[in-house]
């Protein structure tokens, strides 16, 4: 049989743009007529000629000869079959085409895939030595449009399982100028750049053209678009999850890249997975040098681009010359860095950027004029610069700190400049600095070296800036002792008062000392249901009365440290136990602020939060007042060789729907939508039931939560718990609650803190979890105290809903509605959790966990916080 399937010349014809339907029609006869006679190989002896073409077993991609429009030039190619608009992803004989219609695609005698002309001349050649070729071989178009040549004995394996691993030549590995998911791009630094992709010579014309597009390998790697006069796009380094250089690269964290580990001969390879495998995706260079992302819109059939670099002009490369700044929104765009002036100033103002720009004051070490020893006063300094995109060709050196990479630069002359970031550790830049881009969101930090004098410069205008901000700070402390003034007249002794009317703002009417012993007598300070209490009073307590409950904040007393502060165990004058949470005073936030922002929180009420009794404030310190929680927080239990077996299967199964609703509640149903930002088992804590309740809530909002705020204090999160988008790109979503959420359950089932957690194969609980999970070993994953206790299924079900919060796109993750609504019903289907990638991220010095570190603080880039209230 020749195995070829006749389809009558579709593709290429221009006309075909349109009548898809028609298309489709014809598609559906014919393949029922030609069944049997469809095929998706060729072996020696069969050949694809003039209307005849291979179809990948599922029809996404076709391969034979066309024409590009406009030319009678025919080329072997591969293009998605099932789009209406034509598309080609690669092409085999792009530089040597066969001018007639007599030409072939054969494997020949020695095993090779080739291009015969009319004459039976060979003009390409899939190049194999034949000695290593095996006799029989087969040419398989598989269903990711990789066409695979392999031993005629595997071929049938791999139209089968779509597995092209044993073939010794596969076109994936020859692309022309597109990058189809699935393929794999090697990053080698001994190798040296991989210029894998080359566009097209013109929009007709597939032979080799002008630009390359592929990796720059030198650590961390980034992707590179060159012409004729070398770079003139690239990246930015690669973090381990996003291509730092891009700039609308971020948040939602679904692009799909992955750096392999290093293999045995020292390479790893970029890969590119869609989200979502029915979606079709390409990558390619175009002729006019342009790298373009096509996504295929089932609704219009049409390609859309996604994405295209270079995309603006501060994206071309080094646009404004060494050490100056591209900034998109700056007119002109370009500007020197601080520290230096233009290398030739007449050019530069007359707006040719090529010549850069100079340091005004050299570096003393580098100063040969003026050796000073032990002149202290002329110490280099560096000058922050925020937002940028990092300069090319940095030295990548392992370093633990920020203060050591800065050290790093600080002992070697050559040093200009250096960049500490997760994910990409510590660069050092020995060379200009060459094509940097000024981000207005997103982007890294670099450091410049400069001469201290000329740090002197910025300092003088920082002077004037600290006495501005001192006069309005003196004023605003002033205002704020006038508020707390009458505030405190107000007071005149009482213990115990409250607003009457919450729409007015907290500074004045606090006293309504009628109500007083009311509230002190209600049985557990406020009622506690599913819904919020409409309309709940606010107790302010007195700092004496808190005082004396605590015992002066003696240390007896004391329960732990929280993330904003010690927490001390009180107890009320009516016997009633407290636990005050007396707050660090990182937050800036002013005083009237503070309150309005308690009065709020002080409405979620939910029988799985924590009880919030009042507020006290006195001077600078600031206390918040809980029900005390006997039985301590979870951790407690789980983490702890004896008390864990008090937990049995059910329990926990209570406490797990516990927190997701407590959780619901505060995303969903409260009127304030918090995102708690800081879930883990220590801020679960256990009622005498063994209820759980969640503590710490709205605490990302009494310490405040827009940009400038977040720059001045400190969002604390805890590394075992942070979603990967938050640790890398200090973004926040209720989907970064999700992902704790999901570390919080499997902890609870495996009994086993994610931190901290290492067998020989896997370096956190994560991806041991889900190895074992997808191995269907999950039970071996059961905390041993429960395994007897505990419904198999059940539990099983439960680590698949936890892999299912802790997936790396915020999209695949499951929102809390159905978190809850999958763990109340034993019949809905669960989606397959995808292996979390991010927990194991490659950086530039090998394998960097993401949790190694206990608690880190953010103190900028929180760009998404918890949404407004109405
Ligand atoms: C093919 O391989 C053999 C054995 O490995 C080698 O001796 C020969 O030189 C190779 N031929 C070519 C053209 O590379
Ligand atoms: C994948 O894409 C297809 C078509 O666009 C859509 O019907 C399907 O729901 C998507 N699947 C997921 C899991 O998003
Ligand atoms: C820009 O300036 C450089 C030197 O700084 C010079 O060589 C080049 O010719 C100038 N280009 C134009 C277009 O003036
Ligand atoms: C200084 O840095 C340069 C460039 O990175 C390097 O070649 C040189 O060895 C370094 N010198 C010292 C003393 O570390």
């Amino acid at each position: 049989m020749l195995g070829a399937f006749v389809n009558g010349g579709m593709p290429f014809s221009g006309k075909a743009r349109g009548s898809f339907f028609l298309f489709s029609l014809f598609f559906v006869s014919s393949s029922l007529f030609w069944c049997s006679r469809a095929a998706n190989s060729i072996s020696q002896g069969q050949f694809v000629g003039k209307d005849e073409t291979l179809i990948s077993s599922s029809g996404n991609f076709e391969l034979g000869f066309f024409s590009p429009q406009n030319s009678s030039r025919r080329y072997v190619g591969i293009w998605y079959r099932k789009m209406s608009v034509n598309t080609v992803v690669w092409v085999a004989n792009r530089d040597s085409p066969v001018s007639d219609e007599s030409g072939v695609l054969t494997v020949s005698g020695d095993g090779n895939l080739v291009v015969l002309d009319g004459n039976n001349r060979t003009v390409w050649s899939s190049g194999i030595n034949s000695s290593s070729v095996p006799t029989s071989s087969t040419a398989v178009l598989m269903d990711t449009g990789n066409l695979v040549l392999l031993a005629s004995a595997d071929a049938g394996s791999a139209s089968a399982y779509g597995n092209g691993g044993n073939s010794y030549w596969q076109s994936f590995e020859h692309p022309t100028d597109t990058y189809l998911p699935g393929m794999r791009v090697r990053v080698n630094p001994v190798a040296g750049e991989n210029r894998a992709f080359r566009s097209w010579k013109s929009l007709d014309d597939p032979s080799s053209g002008d630009f390359f597009m592929g990796i720059d390998p030198q650590l961390p790697p980034q992707i590179v678009i060159w012409g004729q006069s070398g770079r003139e796009w690239r990246s930015g380094h690669w973090n381990g999850v996003i291509f730092t250089g891009v700039q609308n690269m971020t948040g939602n964290f679904q692009y799909g890249f992955k750096l392999s580990d290093i293999d045995a001969d020292g390479n790893m390879y970029f890969t590119y997975t869609s989200s979502n495998s029915s979606n079709h995706l390409m990558f390619r260079i175009l002729w006019n040098g342009k790298e373009e992302q096509l996504g295929w819109d089932e609704t219009s059939n049409e390609w859309t681009v996604l994405q295209e670099q270079p995309a603006k002009e501060c994206d071309l490369y080094n646009k404004c010359g060494n050490f100056a700044i591209c900034n998109e929104m700056d007119s002109p765009k370009c500007s020197c860095m601080e520290g230096f002036s233009p290398k030739s100033p007449d050019q530069w103002n007359r707006g040719n950027w090529s010549a850069g720009c100079a340091r005004k004051t050299q570096l003393q070490c580098r100063d040969n004029s003026s050796i000073s020893v032990g002149d202290g006063s002329r110490m280099d300094g560096f000058l922050k610069l925020d937002g940028v995109k990092l300069p090319d060709f940095a030295d990548s050196i392992s370093s633990s700190s920020a203060e050591e990479c800065e050290a790093k630069c600080l002992e070697n002359c050559t040093c200009d400049a250096y960049a500490f970031a997760i994910g990409i550790e510590c660069l050092l830049w020995s060379e200009d600095l060459i094509d940097v881009q000024l981000f207005d969101e997103g982007g890294l930090t670099l450091q410049i070296r400069l001469d201290n004098s000329e740090l002197g410069t910025k300092s003088k205008i920082s002077n004037l800036f600290i006495i501005i901000t001192v006069l309005v700070g003196a004023f605003v402390l002033g205002v704020a002792v006038w508020l707390l003034r009458r505030f405190k007249d107000n007071l005149k002794g009482f213990s115990f008062f409250h607003r009457k009317n919450k729409e007015l703002p907290l500074s004045h009417d606090f006293v309504e000392n009628g109500e007083l012993s009311a509230e002190l007598s209600r049985p557990n300070g406020l009622a506690r249901d599913d819904k919020p209490v409409g309309g709940a009073d606010i107790p302010v307590f007195n700092f004496s009365t808190i005082e004396a409950a605590t015992n002066f904040f003696s240390e007896e007393n004391k329960l732990g440290l929280g993330g904003f502060g010690p927490v001390y165990k009180g107890k009320l004058f009516g016997g009633q136990e407290i636990a005050v949470k007396r707050l660090s005073r990182k937050s800036s936030q002013g005083l009237v602020e503070f309150k309005n922002e308690v009065m709020l929180i002080a409405k979620l009420q939910h029988r799985n939060l924590v009880g919030f009794l009042g507020f006290c404030v006195q001077g600078e310190d600031k206390m918040l007042v809980y029900e005390y929680m006997p039985n301590k927080s979870l951790d407690c239990f789980i983490f702890d060789s004896v008390m864990r077996a008090q937990l049995d299967w059910k329990k926990r199964f209570e406490i797990i729907e516990g927190i997701a609703r407590g959780l619901l509640y505060l995303h969903r149903d409260s009127r304030l939508r918090i995102i708690h930002r800081d879930l883990k088992v220590s801020n679960i804590l256990l009622d005498k039931e063994m209820n759980p309740k969640i503590s710490d809530f709205g605490m990302a909002r009494i310490f405040g939560t827009n940009e400038n705020e977040a720059s001045t204090n400190r969002v604390v999160g805890t590394y075992g718990y942070m979603s990967p988008e938050y640790a890398m790109e200090g973004l926040f979503s209720v989907k970064s609650d999700v992902y704790s959420f999901g570390i919080l359950l499997l902890e609870i089932i495996i009994g086993k803190k994610n931190l901290g957690f290492h067998t020989p194969e896997h370096s956190n609980l994560i991806s041991h979890a889900w190895h074992r999970w997808n191995e269907g070993k999950g039970i071996e994953l059961i905390d041993p105290c429960i395994r007897d206790s505990c419904s198999t299924d059940e539990v099983l079900r439960c680590i698949q809903i936890g892999l299912l919060c802790v997936q790396d796109s915020t999209v695949d993750r499951p929102a809390m509605p159905s978190v809850v609504l999958l763990l109340g019903s034993e019949t809905v289907d669960l989606p397959i959790p995808k292996l979390p990638m991010s927990i194991s991220i490659t950086g530039s010095m090998g394998t960097y966990s993401l949790f190694e570190s206990q608690e880190i603080e953010s103190s900028n880039g929180i760009t998404v916080s918890s949404v407004d209230g109405r």
